[in-house]
């Protein structure tokens, strides 16, 4: 049989096509051999069809499948048909019909895979990660990466539709700050000089506002040498956006009807508008961290004025040498022994604490805790009140530094919310989180880095404490979250020359460096820089939601590990000598293994 120009994929027939006759081309995802009758299950990207070979519809094509084994490639020819009664597969899209072959080719054979593509095992990840193309021919892989490639073609297409230009920019290029390491690139014309790779498009996207684009868009690759976490990955994508003459509502008001958009088209979920809004210091009190999980409540709240009246050395002591005390109402755990107890509160610290204070609030009301005698009359009534705790709950305290409580409470939330079932998983709860401190002071460097990155514009309002206290001075900056989860973040910018100045000079970067470094930006901003702003979406974490997976690594085709490495091309390797020599670098000193 000559090799045929395949009709349809493998997935896609259906019940209208009976009758068809059709070549189809895909993999073996099993055979079963019942003497007379083949039947071979084949599979392509759309799914799996059902292929029967009857020697007396096709003798040589039933001779050649005595021979093929799962993963082969094959090419068959035959007519679709309605399937007998009672061998309908109502577990597949196409189980209502099969293939009777007379011409089939086998296009290439494979050896026996290290692994069931079938997800009938746990395979580990190294090895998926590994055989990484074998790994993303099961349907699951398959279905995620398609869902990524689905997801950015409506993000593209909104962002073309409403007038966003796609500019790409470069790779090779010179440090942008994200608060991560770089990723150097060592330069053979210019010994001894490295280029940056970018740990995002900022400072172009900035620069071409300041071309006259008006609106821009990039599907980016960033490359940031961080530590990795489950939602993390040393290189990843940004959908980064950039536009002129916008204020912050408007940059919002059109990430909200693209994310609705998306969640439309891609879930069938409609997601109410306006998104809710938070204030960062109110997200940091209520929720302990920046990125809220608004899906249950467990709200934190602020009781050092009534904690303060507690005889208890603990509060007292934190208060005195300004630390805080906060607290939450924890539903349905009175019943906890102390054991239990004492498990919460190493779950608090895992963060730092130092201990989990705790008062049960019993059925009738009455309190129950080693701590209760310390409290005088009414005070913990009080605090009931503050907590909206009611009677049943366990109010639960921490006292320390802002930072460990924060933290801390942060992490008790969400553990408790995930014991005690509160999290509604179908649910998708995005929250904008809005005025972000510009600052943020390192004591272990003595200074201050900016929270967002520097050229994040300072709110009117708070401009006076850029020379005083930095720490005072709040952003015009938003960062989107669902469920949890940074999914995007953005401000406007500085447009102004002063203003770029008077930030770099707060992060203590003097004007050499600051020349050295972003020279070139200081002197586009003197040239008609338009009062601009933008966004970024960390499109691998919107895919990971969307396609429900546990993993960021799902939903990227070749990811690296948590170690940055990819175990299927062996990356970071060693470079031969004469590579390094045209690099004019020397071979490293390797640390010594622990
Ligand atoms: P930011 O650093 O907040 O902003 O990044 C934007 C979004 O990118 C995602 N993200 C990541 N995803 C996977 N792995 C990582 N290591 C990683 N780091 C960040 C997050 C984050 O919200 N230039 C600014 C954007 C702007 O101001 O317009 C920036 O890069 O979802
Ligand atoms: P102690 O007086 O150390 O026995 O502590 C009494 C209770 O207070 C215990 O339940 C401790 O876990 C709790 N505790 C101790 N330190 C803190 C703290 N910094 N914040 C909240 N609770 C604490």
């Amino acid at each position: 049989m000559a090799d045929i120009k395949r009709t349809h994929n493998c997935g896609a027939l259906r019940i209208g096509n009976d009758g068809a006759t059709v070549t189809l081309k895909g993999w073996v995802d099993s055979r079963r051999d019942h003497g007379g009758l083949i039947f071979v299950d084949l599979r392509d990207r759309e799914g799996i069809i059902q292929v029967v070979l009857n020697p007396e519809i096709g003798q040589i094509a039933h001779q050649h499948a005595r021979d093929i084994r799962s993963e082969y490639v094959i090419e068959v020819t035959g007519k679709v048909s309605v399937r007998p009664d009672g061998t309908v597969n109502d577990n597949l899209p196409t189980g209502k019909i099969e293939v009777y072959v007379d011409e089939l080719l086998v296009l290439n054979r494979s050896k026996t895979v290290p692994f069931p593509l079938d997800g009938s095992e746990d395979i580990s990840e190294a090895m998926r990660l590994k055989y990484r193309y074998l790994d993303l021919r099961r349907s699951e892989m398959q279905k995620k990466i398609a869902g990524r490639a689905k997801l950015v073609s409506i993000i593209r297409s909104f962002l073309d539709s409403n007038g966003f230009l796609d500019i790409e920019t470069p790779m090779l290029t010179k440090s942008t700050p994200e608060g991560a390491r770089d990723y150097l690139v060592p330069s053979r014309v210019a010994p001894g000089k490295f280029y940056a790779l970018p740990q995002s498009p900022q400072l172009f996207k900035q620069l071409l506002m300041i071309s006259g684009f008006d609106r821009y868009y990039q599907i980016a690759k960033c490359f940031r040498d961080e530590d990795l976490r489950a939602d993390r990955q040393p290189e990843f994508t940004q959908v980064d956006m950039e536009m002129s003459f916008m204020s912050s509502d408007e940059i919002i008001e059109i990430m909200e009807e693209l994310f609705v958009l998306v969640f439309k088209e891609v879930k069938g979920v409609d997601i109410p508008r306006p998104f809710p809004r938070i204030k960062w210091h109110d997200a940091m009190l209520r929720y302990g961290k920046d990125a809220p999980d608004t899906r249950f409540g467990l709200l934190i709240s602020d009781v050092c004025d009534l904690a303060n009246q507690a005889e208890f050395n603990v509060f007292k002591g934190v208060l005195k040498n300004g630390g805080v005390v906060r607290g939450l109402a924890a539903p349905g755990i009175t019943g906890y022994s102390r054991k239990d107890m004492d498990n919460l509160t190493e779950e608090a610290k895992i963060h730092g604490a130092k201990g989990l204070a705790w008062v049960k609030i019993m059925e009738d009301g009455a309190y129950n805790s080693p701590i209760t005698k310390f409290f005088p009359d009414g005070v913990l009534d009080k605090i009931k009140e503050r907590l909206g705790a009611k009677d049943g709950d366990t109010m639960l305290f921490l006292a320390d530094s802002e930072d460990v409580v924060c933290a801390g409470l942060a992490h008790i939330r969400l553990h408790l919310a995930g014991k005690q079932g509160l999290i509604d998983d179908s649910k998708f709860d995005f929250v904008w989180v809005t005025d972000p401190p510009a600052f943020e002071y390192k004591p272990e460097d003595k200074r201050y880095v900016a929270i967002h990155h520097p050229f994040t514009t300072i709110t009117k309002e708070t401009r006076e404490h850029l020379e005083t206290d930095p720490t005072k001075t709040l952003t015009d900056a938003y960062d989107i979250v669902l469920n949890g989860t940074e999914v995007g973040g953005g401000s406007i910018r500085i447009h102004e020359r002063e203003l770029q100045d008077k930030v770099f000079r707060a992060l203590g970067i003097d004007e050499d460096e600051a020349r050295e470094k972003f020279g070139f930006l200081l002197e586009a901003l003197e040239y008609g820089a338009p009062p601009h702003g933008g966004i970024a979406i960390g499109l691998d974490r919107l895919a990971m939601i969307l396609t429900g997976s546990e993993s960021i690594r799902d939903v990227i085709a070749f990811p690296k590990t948590q170690k940055a490495f990819d175990l299927m091309v062996d990356a970071p390797s060693d470079v031969s000598p004469i590579q390094l020599r045209d690099l004019y670098l020397k071979p490293t000193i390797k640390p010594k293994k622990d």
